[in-house]
């Protein structure tokens, strides 16, 4: 008999959602792989700052994505892109890779690079991953589909909290607005507005779902 098809929990929604905490909880109790794909975007960013590449220039994004030589490596059970053997897990927090991130991640090209990467991500197993497109491009077909969202002043008093300074809305402006797999509430997708709630509260709440059925 074959192996079951491996089950993804998509999870979307704008800057400091819940989704990285709630994906990382929901991951660890069914123990599946998590996959933040934000990381993803935000190390080409940093990619793009090392190399010298004008960010808010498309072209030289997309240039400098194709002969990207990163991998996805799994490091316990989450997965991550590594350049040359390095993850830059600090560098890819800082401000001023938060404050270009979004420039880079609305290039057709690269979009089409994540994808393939992101949907090859089946092959570590069961997966929760999160992102702005995971329900309506990544893993459209998956019936476990979540939007987590919460009031723009608990969004950005999260921010502030991890002492990272920045705009939040210019990016979910970003986002929201680009032509290439913009971030939007798929039909059958979830909506949690997580605001008052803990996020052992949330996570518990979509482990039901998903095990509901
Ligand atoms: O989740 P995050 O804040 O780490 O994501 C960083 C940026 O990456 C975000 O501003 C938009 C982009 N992104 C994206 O376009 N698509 C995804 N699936 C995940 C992130």
């Amino acid at each position: 008999m074959s192996d079951p098809e491996p089950i993804v929990i998509a999870i979307d929604g704008p800057s400091a959602s819940g989704k990285s905490t709630n994906s990382k909880i929901i991951a660890a109790r069914l123990g599946y792989v998590y996959v933040d794909t934000g990381a993803m975007y935000r190390t080409l960013a940093w990619h793009a700052q090392q190399s010298g590449i004008e960010v808010t220039n498309a072209e030289s994004v997309e240039a400098l994505c194709r002969d990207w030589p990163a991998e996805l490596v799994r490091r316990g059970d989450s997965i991550w892109l590594e350049v040359d053997g390095y993850f830059p897990e600090q560098e890819i927090r800082s401000a001023e890779v938060s404050a270009v991130v979004s420039h880079v991640a609305q290039v057709p090209f690269v979009r089409e690079w994540m994808k393939e990467r992101q949907r090859s991500c089946v092959q570590f197993g069961n997966l929760v991953m999160e992102g702005r497109d995971i329900t309506s491009n990544i893993f459209p077909d998956t019936p476990h589909k979540f939007y987590l969202d919460a009031s723009a002043e608990v969004r950005q008093a999260r921010r502030d909290a991890d002492g990272v300074e920045e705009n939040l809305a210019a990016r979910d402006q970003r986002d929201s607005t680009r032509r290439a797999a913009p971030l939007k509430v798929v039909e059958d997708a979830t909506v949690i507005n997580n605001s008052g709630e803990s996020p052992e509260e949330t996570s518990a709440r979509i482990i039901a779902m998903v095990q509901g059925g």
